[in-house]
């Protein structure tokens, strides 16, 4: 427990005054009078605080607390010194004690050091919870050919600073290829900021993206710095470049042009160092053919395409990031892992997955509450409910174009899946031309095996 805190200590009457302040204070406190009585009962117990003197028989302070750490004990640690050994003292706070305390002790300057070990113990429980988070959320899951593929162009791009454009339908994973190129380039200790070029207001949106000066405008009380140069470093995640408007592409073409900007009310350029990465689920070859993304603009973006391919693509993926997904969200809601049945799988197989990993992720995860069961089969998802099917998820196209190019790749690699990827033979299967048939596919983007 947090507040309870074992006092190691030969001398008796040591151990009986610091316990009495100590509870007082509102500590459980426990006592032992030598280094091995310590580690027997560190098997058995937690203790927020370990009070420890340098000076015991057998093995002293220092060699308990080698040991205690060598059994992956990471409570706070905090030495009691008598006279002749504030050096070995200072040694423990190099093996890792918090503080120490010296002998005759002040009670007070006691108190507050247990106090500060607990608390520093505390933040770095939380700070090493969420950094094994976020690590968790950057790992990339899949042995499939496109992801060793993509991981390899993701190493070989990383440490440059090339501008990278990633293309993939929604829940493809597109965040996480970015954030993997960041934290494998040299700048992955810089900021790594994202820019949602859909969700800036209009009219904010040169504040928003090169700051402002105070008094820039009614409203501008203080002066803010816009976001490529809170980038200044680091990498800049554009997305959902494909519904930045007009006059967003314009500013950004710009800057990405003069590497240089002047904050809004101000005539004073700032030059920034920054990588940009950025991202579509919208094929910009067709918004550039109908005018609404600037073909200056996509070229500067698009130094190193990367593509990520729809999962039911590359449906060898699914299994290992259900058993991923299971596994993470089991832990996080402190339930044991399910087990899916082959049943499971193969109906997940069958499902076309227009949300993509985002999608599967979402899934697993409302099993993991909702599912009391043990073992997953078939039955137990709830994307095979009938409302949820693909046909039926087509409703949630915005366009009748969408729409239908969202069933015709379902189709087309349905029939490709019946004839083993043969595309003479689908197409003869489907009624239309062998050529036909190429060219649907290069614009749906489904590649030949
Ligand atoms: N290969 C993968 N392994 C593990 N998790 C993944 C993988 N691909 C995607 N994810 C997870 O799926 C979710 C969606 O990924 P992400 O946000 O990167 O997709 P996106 O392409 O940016 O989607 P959108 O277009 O909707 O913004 C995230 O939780 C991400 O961590
Ligand atoms: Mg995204």
């Amino acid at each position: 427990m947090q507040n309870s805190i074992l006092i190691v200590d030969d001398e008796r009457g040591i151990r009986e005054t610091l316990r009495g302040v100590l509870e007082d204070e509102g500590f459980i406190v426990d006592t032992a009078k030598s280094g091995e009585a310590c580690l027997k009962k560190l098997a058995s117990n937690v203790y927020g605080c370990i009070l420890l003197d340098v000076w015991l028989p057998e093995i002293d302070g220092l060699e308990t607390l080698k040991r205690l750490r060598a059994e992956g004990n990471d409570s706070a640690v905090v030495m009691i010194s008598g006279h002749g050994n504030i050096e070995t003292a200072v040694s423990a706070t190099k093996l890792g004690a918090f503080d120490f305390v010296e002998k005759p002790l002040s009670l007070e300057k006691t108190i507050l050091t247990v106090r500060n070990a607990i608390k520093q113990r505390d933040l770095e429980r939380v700070n090493k919870n969420l950094s094994d988070q976020i690590n968790q959320d950057l790992e990339m899951v899949g042995e499939s050919i496109a992801m060793r593929a993509l991981r390899k162009q993701i190493s070989i791009v990383a440490p440059t600073d090339g501008r990278v454009l990633i293309s993939g339908e929604s829940g493809t994973g597109k965040e996480l290829v970015a954030k993997a190129i960041h934290s494998e380039s040299k700048r992955k200790n810089t900021p790594f900021i994202e820019i949602n070029s859909a969700a800036i207001p209009e009219d904010l949106v040169e504040s928003e993206l090169f700051g402002h000066a105070k008094g820039a405008f009614s409203g501008a009380l203080k002066a803010k710095k816009g976001k490529f140069e809170i980038a200044d470093g680091g990498t800049l995640f554009l997305d959902e470049i494909g519904d930045m408007s007009e006059r967003v592409q314009a500013k950004m073409l710009r800057v990405l042009e003069e590497q240089r900007f002047e904050p809004v009310g101000s005539n004073a350029p700032v030059s920034v160092d920054v990588r940009v990465i950025s991202a579509t689920n919208k094929r910009l070859d067709d918004l550039i053919e109908n005018g609404n993304f600037r073909s200056d603009l996509f070229y500067r973006l698009n130094v190193i395409p990367f593509q990520i391919p729809p999962l039911r693509e590359r449906l060898e993926d699914l299994p290992a990031l259900v058993e991923h997904f299971n596994k993470r969200f089991s832990a996080d809601y402190g339930k044991r892992p399910k087990v899916y049945l082959e049943s499971a799988i193969d109906a997940m197989r069958n499902y076309a997955w227009l949300g993509n990993v985002r999608e599967l992720r979402n899934t697993v995860e409302r099993i993991v509450i909702m599912n009391e069961k043990e073992k997953i089969g078939a039955d137990d998802l709830p994307v095979l409910n009938p409302s949820n099917a693909p046909i039926a998820s087509s409703f949630r196209f915005p366009s009748f174009k969408e729409a239908t190019d969202a069933y015709q790749r379902e189709f087309i690699l349905h029939k490709l899946e019946e004839t083993d990827g043969n595309v003479t033979k689908a197409a003869e299967a489907m009624g239309v031309d062998r050529s036909h048939l190429y060219r649907r596919m290069k614009n749906l983007g489904i590649q030949q095996k």
